[in-house]
């Protein structure tokens, strides 16, 4: 008979597998292939060590073997606790996660864990036993859980993501635009100068000067001022550029006084004495960080393709906007060039990858705040539009880092909405925005709108009779008015009423009563005596809508780091383990990604699910999250854009050239050759 038959009937024979547990070895499976001898307990040399030890006297080489067994084990349980953790034999489980969760009145898993973050006043007993108060508790769970935003949900996006990251580096006007930036390598800490730098990109413009000390740190000085409305949607250009030099020109006179004065002095002995006169006038080179998408054709040069975040001035749309600022600038005859356009993830990036700890280059800056954006380093080869560019639109390439940093504008990820989650509150803000259709991942995510979506959501509850909030027969707890009502000139009734910050303050309100929030309503938003019971329901909704954001924006970080192939396989498996399970990870498989914005910054466990969600995109596990590090780039647009002017000024100046004031500007190629070899920290 064939061998593989009598396997195949030795197997399936019952009276034969009856015969296993027996001891002696059984000649009829001689013949067995050796991986079935070993199941049936056959292999001989297995057998004989079984019996061995079963029946003969130990010899004294199997005594010595015991007592080191003994010896080893007592010495664990003894000096257990004191062991490096890669010296203990046996791991303790990782502790079960804290059941810190009070039984709280919901069944949906999304809602109770929402009330389980919220820390202090055991969360969820402010609502009384009353039917209302019950009812607003159902009212709040119900609309809590419509911003749920599962598993699933999140890894369908994290392709479509990936997909429309790939379509924008092919195509020109794709949903993602995809923008090469023209700066093809990011700094390594040892760049020094003075810089300035100017910041437009959401409700303040930021005026600043930066000197880099060549070690990793900076010196920033910086005036801020809140853009008046009227000049976010002006008719003119003008109007707004102009207002920039001159807040560019007050910054410089009350900060740098001495240049602006010698300047001044300088073109007014140049004036006088007529063309034949030269002298050097010291001109500051400019960082413009202008955090809108711009079709970028060089390092200073970028056509605006659209307003966001409630800027509209339609006759910006299809021009320079640096040439529309140096042209204010000169028109006050300020020292100042020009040298570099950036957007503010750009700069995010490179200031990260000048403060960031280690040796790691920086793979992704990404900002969270009034509006969301990410930028990230893209091997050249894969941004094939470039090549298919009009001359016009498409800059001069270096090419010898062999990548480039490209900003995605992923604030309009899906604005066909395939795979964004949708609830009434997204849709109505998006109607009633002055731009519908558009940025809708921004919409979901970012600090502009989250506001907003709450505001809706809390409107709808106070417009519904049967739901009992910010109503004073309800209100069982009041300890200040007995009338909990809205005025009628509460902002909470305008559009853009409801400000971010709030879900901040509601979410990681700590204190006894939900007093901050109480305080809040009512100073800011004139909900005067609203009850604990009314706060409470107010932080549910806040929680669901800041956890989606989070876990929103995990769909983008995970897209980013995929597609880069950057969590292939790590160089080396990590080996120390500081606590129990919690290895430490090689400098060289850490994926470095800076951040920036009030979201990130303020909103309580915003980076903790963030994280979270990574964990579920099997793509990154609980694995590829550890070896993702997420740090704060703090000011990062400012000192971003100061390194992105002194890159630009290092290939763009000659020895003839303005000579940066503090940057010791050396011959050209000298220039070049210090930048190609020591600027380029990270290769992709
Ligand atoms: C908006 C802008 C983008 C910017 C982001 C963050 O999405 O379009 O350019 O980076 O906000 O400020």
């Amino acid at each position: 008979m064939p061998a593989s038959l009598r396997h195949l009937r030795t197997l399936s024979d019952p009276a034969r597998s009856s015969s296993l547990s027996r001891v002696a070895p059984y000649p009829e499976h001689d013949q067995e292939l050796p991986f079935l001898q070993e199941l049936h307990g056959t292999n001989k040399r297995k057998t004989s060590w079984r019996i061995t030890l079963k029946l003969d006297r130990p010899s004294p080489a199997s005594l010595v073997a015991a007592l080191l067994l003994v010896v080893v084990v007592v010495l664990q349980l003894l000096v257990y606790p004191r062991l490096p953790a890669s010296f203990q034999l046996f791991r303790p489980a990782p502790p079960p996660p804290q059941p810190s969760c009070p039984s709280v009145p919901t069944y949906n898993p999304f809602v109770q864990e929402l009330y389980c973050r919220a820390p202090a006043h055991t969360p969820g007993t402010l609502y009384s036993r009353s039917p209302h108060s019950m009812a607003l508790a159902a009212a709040a769970e119900r609309v809590a859980a419509e911003f749920e935003y599962p598993a699933e949900q999140i890894n369908r996006a994290v392709h479509e993501f990936i997909r429309e990251m790939d379509e924008g580096l092919e195509t020109q006007g794709a949903t993602m635009s995809q923008i090469p930036t023209y700066v093809t390598a990011v700094p390594n800490g040892t760049e020094k100068g003075l810089y300035m730098a100017v910041d437009l990109g959401g409700t303040n413009f930021r005026v600043c000067s930066i000197q880099l000390h060549g070690n990793s740190t900076f010196s920033l000085t910086q005036s801020k001022v809140k853009i008046p409305h009227d000049i976010m949607t002006a008719k003119t250009s003008h109007e707004l550029f102009s207002f920039l030099a001159k807040q560019i020109e007050a910054f410089l006179k009350t900060h740098h006084e001495e240049h602006y004065t010698s300047h001044v002095e300088k073109r007014r002995r140049q004036s006088y004495m007529g063309k034949a006169y030269h002298e050097e006038l010291e001109v500051f080179s400019l960082g413009f960080t202008f955090s809108f998408p711009v079709q970028q054709s060089g390092i200073n040069k970028g056509t605006l393709i659209r307003w966001t975040k409630g800027f509209d001035i339609q006759e910006t749309i299809g021009k320079d906007v640096c040439a529309l600022l140096q042209k204010e600038i000169d028109a006050l005859h300020l020292p100042v060039r020009v040298a570099a356009l950036v957007n503010d993830t750009v700069g995010t990036l490179m200031a990260r990858s000048y403060t960031s700890p280690g040796k790691t280059g920086t793979l992704l800056g990404a900002i969270f705040g009034t509006g969301t954006n990410g930028a990230y380093v893209e091997k050249l080869s894969r941004i094939t539009k470039l090549s298919k560019m009009a001359s016009k639109d498409a800059g001069d390439v270096d090419d010898s880092t062999g990548e480039m940093i490209v900003n995605t504008e992923w604030g309009s990820f899906d604005n066909h909405l395939s795979v964004l989650p949708v609830t009434p509150y997204d849709r109505s803000l998006d109607a009633e925005s002055n731009n519908p259709g558009i940025q809708m991942f921004e919409k979901r995510v970012s600090g502009m709108f989250l506001g907003e979506i709450l505001r809706r959501a809390i409107m709808d509850l106070v417009r519904d009779q049967s739901v009992p909030l910010f109503s004073d027969e309800h209100s069982n707890q009041n300890d200040v008015h007995s009338t909990t009502n809205i005025h009628d000139d509460s902002s909470l009734y305008k559009q853009w009423g409801l400000d971010t910050s709030f879900l901040s303050i509601a979410s990681g309100d700590n204190s006894v009563g939900l007093k901050a929030t109480r305080q809040t309503l009512d100073n800011e938003y004139g909900v005067s005596a609203a009850s604990a019971e009314d706060a409470e329901a107010v932080r549910l909704i806040a929680s669901a809508i800041g956890k989606r954001a989070a876990r929103l924006s995990a769909v983008a970080i995970a897209a980013v780091v995929i597609s880069t192939g950057k969590l292939g396989a790590p160089k080396d498996i990590a080996t120390t383990t500081t606590h129990a399970g919690d290895a430490e990870i090689n400098e060289d498989d850490i994926v470095d990604i800076g951040v920036d914005g009030s979201l990130v910054e303020f909103y309580p466990n915003f980076e903790e699910y963030i994280r979270e969600a990574l964990r579920e995109v099997p793509e990154i596990g609980v694995r590829g999250e550890r070896r993702i590090r997420i740090g704060i780039a703090k000011d990062g647009s400012g000192v971003g854009a100061a390194l992105i002017a002194l890159v630009a000024d290092r290939v763009g100046k000659g020895p003839t050239s303005p000579t940066s004031p503090g940057g010791a500007v050396g011959g050209f190629f000298q220039q070049i050759l210090e930048h190609l070899n020591r600027s380029v920290r990270t290769r992709v």
